[in-house]
């Protein structure tokens, strides 16, 4: 595209619409407290369901399911995204309606098809713990309240980045950290256009647009609800009817199905919607394989991915 997105032929970083992920100063106190939050039970009304029910790290920090469900099996409407990498996002969920992690813990603290409860019974269960009361009084002047209860939430959330993927070696000067098939998938991915879309640190997350910019994606639905809306439901533009943020596709090979109406089976399946709805482009069974060759290598490391929940 432009000049300053070829690639160097030097050692060093190369000038690449993606950019390599960089680690954030966390406290190590308060990401082991929002650990424990993150997989606390008693965050959900009837004591049965955690952050991690939907988040499952060991596989990517998604649920594998078309759409989420909560507490006494309800069902939800939207597909769950992954919780790594989510800090470096402009803002979160779908529509982006929460500007930072802290706020977007609201949403399923309440929503009724997750874990449909309220602060003041989080705070009081919490209470009633000693430990979980020892552990906040250390660290917080306030001891356990709604805000540090988020914020402990939220800087583990900010330690869940998958650092020294093997592409990010390859930006970084390692010319045989990708071989040729994921270089060819790349240049693909640069070539059709996906990058316009999925770029910077993330691979997404930093920008909104259109699901649907070549053709109607949402013609086959028999029924649209509201959430199909996207970014409308935040601004009330109508310019923004269908407009979602740009999912970050550094885990997406962990993270099937696909889309916020998780209606993409298969990575296949949305190379390929992605090519006709955003770009009226036709890919073929083999460049959808490059491709996906290419996405295997964004994936970095962390340790939960490793070693489980
Ligand atoms: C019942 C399943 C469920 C539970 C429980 C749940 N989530 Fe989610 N999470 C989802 C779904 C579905 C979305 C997308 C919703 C939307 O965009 O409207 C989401 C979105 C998110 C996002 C936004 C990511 C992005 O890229 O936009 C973050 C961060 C997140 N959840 C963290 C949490 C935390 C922290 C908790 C616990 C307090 C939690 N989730 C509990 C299903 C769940
Ligand atoms: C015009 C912007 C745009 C372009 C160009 C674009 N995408 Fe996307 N992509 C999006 C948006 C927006 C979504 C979310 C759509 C939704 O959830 O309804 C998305 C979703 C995806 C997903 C699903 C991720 C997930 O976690 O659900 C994949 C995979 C993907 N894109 C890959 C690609 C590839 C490969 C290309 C190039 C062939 C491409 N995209 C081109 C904007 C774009």
């Amino acid at each position: 595209m432009t000049a300053a997105w070829a690639s160097s032929s030097g050692n060093g970083l190369r000038h690449e619409p993606i950019r390599p992920l960089n680690s954030i100063v966390v406290d190590a106190e308060k990401v082991a407290l929002g650990e424990r939050l993150f997989h606390e039970t008693r965050l959900s009304a009837d004591q049965s369901i955690s952050c991690a029910h939907c988040h499952i790290l060991s596989e990517g920090g998604a649920d594998g399911l078309p759409t989420s469900f909560g507490i006494g099996g309800n069902k939800g409407v939207m597909n769950s995204p992954t919780v790594y990498n989510a800090a470096l996002n402009i803002a979160q969920f779908w529509d982006g309606r929460a500007k930072t992690l802290e706020d977007q813990i609201d949403g399923p603290l309440h929503a009724e098809a997750e874990m449909g409860s309220n602060w003041p019974a989080v705070i009081t269960l919490l209470h009633a713990d000693k430990s979980y009361k020892t552990a906040f009084d250390k660290l917080y002047d306030e001891g356990i309240s709604e805000q540090s209860v988020k914020n402990a939430i939220a800087e583990f959330e900010r330690s869940l980045i998958t650092l020294n993927s093997r592409f990010d070696q390859y930006l970084l000067g390692d010319e045989r950290a990708i071989n040729d098939e994921e270089k060819k998938g790349y240049a693909l991915f640069k070539g059709f256009g996906c990058v316009a879309c999925h770029q910077g640190e993330n691979v997404g997350g930093n920008l909104y647009q259109s699901m649907g910019v070549m053709a109607d994606y949402f013609a086959s639905y028999d029924h649209e609800g509201k959430h199909d809306y996207g970014r409308f439901n935040v601004t009330g533009k109508v310019t923004d009817i269908h407009r979602f943020k740009v999912p970050s596709l550094r885990m997406v090979t962990l993270t099937a199905p696909y889309f916020h109406d998780g209606k993409a089976k298969t990575l296949e399946d949305a190379i390929r919607d992605m090519g006709k709805y955003q770009l009226g482009l036709s890919i073929s069974d083999a460049e959808i394989a490059s491709i996906i060759a290419f996405l295997a290598t964004l994936r970095g490391e962390h340790h939960k991915l490793d070693r489980g929940n």
